[in-house]
C-alpha cells in the first residue's frame, strides 16, 4: 500500500519513489547473431533521444563479431563499458538496456546479464526463425520466467509469412505467442506495421540518413478511408483480411499472461528502415513489467522497500590499463540510492561509501546523485566487488540465481618467463574474482588450470594478462574433460572423496574443491563410486 509520508533522512515522498520505480524499464535484447540486435539497439537509442545519428552503435556489432576487431574494441574499453548499460527516456519511462555480448563464447557474461533484468526483447529474423542461440537464451529467460517480447525484424527482406512464423516461435519454443502489430507486405513491398493494440496506422516518412524519421498521419482503424488513400489497393486488401484472420486464430493479448512468461506479444518490423520500432517502444512502455521483486536465500526483496539493497551481476575491469580499477554492475532491487551513502559489502561486512556510482547513457557516463530500483549502477572498487555479492544498508542478504558454470574449456596456463609464476598467479586469481574464468590450482603440483566456456575467453584472457598484468602468459591444451564442484552432506564423506582422488582434484580461487575430470567416464566412475558426493556443474556466487 501507498503511504504519503516522508522519509526524514532523504526528504523524498513515497509516492515520488514509487512512481520512479514504475516507471523504470530495464531490459536486455536477446538474438541469434545477425538477427539485428545492434542495429535495433541504436533505433531504440535514436527514438529515445539518446544518440542523435545511427551509426555510433552498429560499428561494434560487426566488430565484435571478427576476432582480431573484438580484441580491439575490447581494448577500448571506454567504449564497451559505456555500452554495456544504456539508458535513455522515452514517453515518461526510463529505460535502462543491458548489453548481452553476442558471440556464444560470452554466453556466460550473458546468463548473468538476464539475472539483472525485468523483462527481454527477442529479435528474430523474418528469414531464419528461431536460431540456436536464440532458443539457449530464450531458456534461460523461462527458468526465470523473464517476460518476453518478441521482434521479427528484416520484413524488407523476403521471409517467411507472418502466420508461419507466429507457429514456428509457438511450436519450437513451446510459448504461447499473439500478434501486437502486422506487417503490411514483405521484401520490396513491405510499408510498415499495423498497430494492433492501439488499433490504428501510423505511415513513417523517410527522415535524412542516420536520423529519427518523422511520423506520417494516422489512420485510425481498419476502416480508416486515409488508409485506402495512402496504401495501394491489394495492400490494404490483405491487409484487412490477415488482421481479421490474427484476430480470429489468435489469443487476445493478455498482459498477465505476458508478465507471468507464459505469452509473447509478437511486432514486426525492420530495424535498418526503423520500422515497428516506435510500435516496439510503445509496448514496452505499455506492458513491459516495471522492476520486479529479487529472490534472496532469505526472501523476496520488494523494489518498493525503503532500504537500499543491490547485487553485482557484471565487473568490468581495467578500464584504465595503468590502475587496476574494476568497474562493478550493480542492480538495484530497492530504496532510494544517493551518492555518498554507505553500504554493507555483505561478504564481508566492510562499509563500502558511494562516492562516485556511475549511470550509463548511450555514449557517456555521469556520476549518479540518485537511483532507484530497477537501475544499474557502476560501481569502481579495486577488486573488492564479485560477482553475486550483496549492498544493503546493513541487513546480510544472499541473492540467488546467478550462476558460475563448469567450464568446458580447460588449459594450462604457464608464464613464458618462469619468474614471473607469482605475478601469474596473482593475475589468474583475480580474473578468477571477477568472474571473467574459472581458476583452479590443482592439490599435486604447481600449474593453475584455466577453465573457460567458449574458446575466445582465451585469448581475451591472455590479452588481459600480458597488458594489465604484464605477464606473458601461454594457455596448453590438457587432456582434462571437465570441471565440477563437489559437496556433500556429511563433511567427513567429503574429506575421504578428497583425500583418496587427489590426483584429480583442485581447489578454485575461493577453496572450494573440484574434481577435474579426464574423461566422461572418469566422471561417471567417481559418482558411481560416491553415490553420496554431490557434483555440481554450477556453483552460485556466494
Ligand atoms: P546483431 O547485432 O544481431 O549481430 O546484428 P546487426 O544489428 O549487426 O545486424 C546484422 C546485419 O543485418 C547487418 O548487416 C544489418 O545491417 C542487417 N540488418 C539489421 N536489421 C535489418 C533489417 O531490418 N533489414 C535488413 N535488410 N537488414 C538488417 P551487415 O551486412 O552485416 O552490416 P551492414 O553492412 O549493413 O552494416
Amino acid at each position: 500500500m501507498l503511504v504519503f509520508s516522508t522519509r526524514p533522512s532523504l526528504g523524498i515522498p513515497m509516492i515520488a519513489i514509487a512512481d520512479e520505480i514504475q516507471r523504470r524499464r530495464t531490459f536486455a535484447i536477446i538474438s541469434h547473431p545477425d538477427a539485428g540486435k545492434t542495429t535495433l539497439t541504436e533505433k531504440l537509442l535514436l527514438f529515445g533521444g539518446a544518440i542523435q545519428l545511427a551509426g555510433a552503435v552498429k560499428a561494434r556489432g560487426e566488430a565484435r563479431r571478427a576476432r582480431s576487431d573484438w580484441m580491439k574494441v575490447e581494448q577500448e574499453r571506454g567504449i564497451s563499458v559505456a555500452s554495456s548499460v544504456m539508458s535513455f527516456e522515452y514517453a515518461g519511462h526510463a529505460f535502462n538496456l543491458l548489453d548481452t555480448p553476442g558471440h556464444e563464447d560470452f554466453s556466460e557474461d550473458t546468463y548473468r546479464t538476464l539475472t539483472a533484468v525485468d523483462s527481454a526483447v527477442m529479435v528474430i529474423d523474418a528469414a531464419k526463425g528461431i536460431e540456436e542461440q536464440t532458443r539457449k537464451l530464450f531458456e534461460v529467460c523461462r527458468l526465470r520466467d523473464v517476460p518476453i517480447i518478441t521482434f521479427i525484424n528484416k520484413l524488407d527482406r523476403d521471409g517467411q509469412e507472418p502466420f508461419t512464423l507466429l507457429d514456428e516461435i509457438e511450436q519450437t519454443l513451446a510459448l504461447d505467442v499473439t500478434p501486437a502489430s502486422w506487417p503490411i507486405g514483405m521484401g520490396r513491398d513491405f510499408l510498415g506495421c499495423y498497430d494492433l493494440i492501439h488499433d490504428r496506422l501510423v505511415m513513417m516518412e523517410k527522415g535524412t540518413k542516420g536520423a529519427l524519421p518523422h511520423e506520417g498521419e494516422a489512420c485510425e482503424g481498419l476502416n480508416d478511408p486515409r488508409l485506402d488513400a495512402r496504401l495501394p489497393d491489394h495492400a490494404v486488401a490483405k491487409l484487412r483480411e490477415e488482421v481479421e484472420m490474427a484476430r480470429a486464430l489468435c489469443q487476445p493479448l493478455d498482459v498477465d499472461s505476458y508478465r507471468a512468461g507464459h505469452l509473447s506479444p509478437v511486432f514486426f518490423g525492420s530495424a535498418v528502415n526503423n520500422f515497428g520500432v516506435r510500435e516496439l517502444l510503445a509496448g514496452l512502455t505499455r506492458m513491459a513489467p516495471s522492476p520486479r521483486p529479487q529472490p534472496t536465500a532469505s526472501r523476496d526483496i520488494h523494489p518498493q522497500e525503503n532500504k537500499v539493497t543491490g547485487f553485482v551481476f557484471k565487473i568490468q575491469a581495467n578500464m584504465d590499463p595503468k590502475h587496476r580499477d574494476r568497474i562493478a554492475f550493480v542492480r538495484l532491487c530497492s530504496g532510494h540510492f544517493k551518492r555518498g551513502m554507505k553500504l554493507t559489502h555483505v561478504r564481508t561486512g566492510k562499509q563500502l561509501t558511494m562516492h562516485n556510482p556511475t549511470l550509463f547513457l548511450a555514449q557517456d557516463r555521469e556520476v549518479a546523485e540518485e537511483a532507484f530500483a530497477g537501475d544499474i549502477l557502476g560501481v569502481p572498487n579495486h577488486g573488492q566487488l564479485r560477482i553475486g555479492d550483496a549492498l544493503t544498508e546493513g541487513e546480510g542478504l544472499r541473492f540467488t540465481g546467478i550462476p558460475s558454470f563448469a567450464p568446458e574449456l580447460l588449459q594450462k596456463a604457464r608464464p613464458l618467463d618462469p619468474l614471473r609464476a607469482k605475478h601469474l598467479g596473482r593475475a589468474l586469481q583475480q580474473l578468477a574474482e571477477e568472474g571473467a574464468a574459472r581458476v583452479f590450482r590443482p592439490v599435486i603440483g604447481t600449474d593453475w588450470i584455466v577453465g573457460v566456456v567458449g574458446a575466445l575467453q582465451f585469448d581475451v584472457l591472455a590479452d588481459r594478462i600480458r597488458t594489465e598484468y604484464d605477464v606473458p602468459v601461454m594457455f596448453e591444451p590438457t587432456t582434462l574433460y571437465t570441471a565440477r564442484w563437489v559437496s556433500a552432506d556429511d563433511s567427513a564423506l567429503l574429506k575421504r572423496f578428497v583425500d583418496s582422488n587427489q590426483g584429480a582434484l583442485a581447489e578454485d580461487h575461493d577453496g572450494d574443491p573440484v574434481f577435474l575430470a579426464r574423461n566422461a567416464w572418469h566422471l561417471e566412475r567417481a559418482a558411481e563410486d560416491y553415490p553420496k558426493i554431490h557434483f555440481h556443474k554450477t556453483k552460485e556466487q556466494t
